[in-house]
């Protein structure tokens, strides 16, 4: 199994995804300013993964603060932690939770409460695993048997505490038999497609094969894919959307090719204070992502540059919600009130 991200007597250890495939590199973060870096470095990336990074980042901060003042340095370190990428719903998710643990204990003896925050961060990670599962189940159902399943960005273990949402459907779809195999968009301009999906598939000896961004469409066209499965970065009450730039072109295209268009995600995704994805804050990411590949230019020097990190699908292209406690439907504002309150 593949170990996205764990706490150890050393720090929290986290795979170098900025590092993968050419190297399979553990960081170790000692401390939650570290924790924060790699979030913001890419180091750890994805949702869910990054709630987990979070929920650990808070409880290494107050495992190593002084007793006096706990409350402000508390205030800091989920500042810092909030701080770091703007549109995952996850990360602010699981800063609240750990929150809401050191209010339920913060009359309790120091020590006591450090071990019931770092006791809780490990939970969010366990957790995180048992929900990609039972989510994987619910979609498994959906997947067409004898097909191929088209995914955009990375979705998978690495995106996740472990399993994955979009990848845990498919692995749970192979896992009760059916024989399909991935397409995975490389997804510019991060690669988190050919560098992590394709790497973490592999692993798993998941027949996959690698397109670029521009060639859904004409696959999709083709017959050959059965449906397409995403992750989410904050879907709104309304079930629009947040996910990686290049998802929302992939839910038109499958649209107009009656492909099915599913989202993969767990409940702790849902944004449902947001009455539609227009409020969903988009990251903006730096121009040496657009203008260099990995480190080598690729346009002139100078050049003019927007680099959007994730873009709004809206709900109409969206064929089902699939989560750990059940597949919504649209009208969404029913459906996922309906899983949010279960
Ligand atoms: O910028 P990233 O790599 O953090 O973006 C990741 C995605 O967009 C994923 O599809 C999403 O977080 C879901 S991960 C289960």
């Amino acid at each position: 199994m593949i170990e996205t991200i764990q706490w150890t007597d050393d720090g929290v250890v986290m795979i170098d995804q900025t590092r993968l495939p050419n190297e399979e590199v553990y960081v170790t973060c000692r401390n939650y300013h570290e924790v924060a870096d790699a979030i913001r470095d890419m180091i750890i990336r994805g949702a869910p993964a990054i709630g987990v990074a979070a929920a650990m980042g808070v409880a290494i901060g107050v495992a190593q603060a002084s007793s006096e003042n706990l409350d402000s340095q508390v205030e800091a370190i989920s500042k810092e932690l909030a701080g770091t990428r703007p549109t995952a719903v996850n990360l602010f998710w699981a800063i609240d939770r750990m929150n809401r643990v050191y209010g339920s204990v913060r009359h309790l003896p120091f020590d006591e409460i450090r071990t019931r925050l770092v006791d809780e961060a490990k939970l969010v990670r366990v957790e995180d695993i048992e929900i990609n599962m039972s989510l994987g189940r619910h979609g498994a159902a959906l997947v067409p048997d004898g097909k191929t399943v088209l995914t955009h960005c990375n979705a998978g273990a690495l995106a996740t505490a472990g399993y994955g949402t979009a990848l845990g459907v498919i692995r749970a779809a192979i896992e009760s038999g059916k024989k399909i195999d991935v397409f995975a968009d490389e997804t510019r301009p991060f690669l988190q497609g050919a560098r992590l999906t394709v790497w973490e598939l592999q692993h798993d000896g998941i027949e996959t094969t690698l397109i670029t961004d521009n060639m859904a469409g004409h696959f999709l066209r083709s017959g050959r894919i059965g449906c397409v499965v995403v992750g989410a970065d904050r879907i709104a009450a309304n079930g629009d959307v947040a996910n990686k730039i290049g998802t929302y072109s992939v839910a038109v295209l499958a649209k107009e090719n009656n492909v099915p268009f599913y989202v993969a995600a767990p409940i702790s995704t849902l944004d449902l204070t947001l009455a539609t994805g227009d409020l969903i804050p988009i990251e903006e990411r730096a121009a040496s992502e657009v203008t260099q590949v990995f480190g080598v230019q690729v346009a002139p020097k100078n050049t003019a540059v927007r680099n959007p990190a994730f873009d709004v699908t809206p709900n109409r292209y969206v064929t089902a919600i699939i989560t750990e406690r059940g597949v919504a439907r649209g009208p969404y504002e029913e459906s996922l009130r309906a899983l949010a309150a279960q």
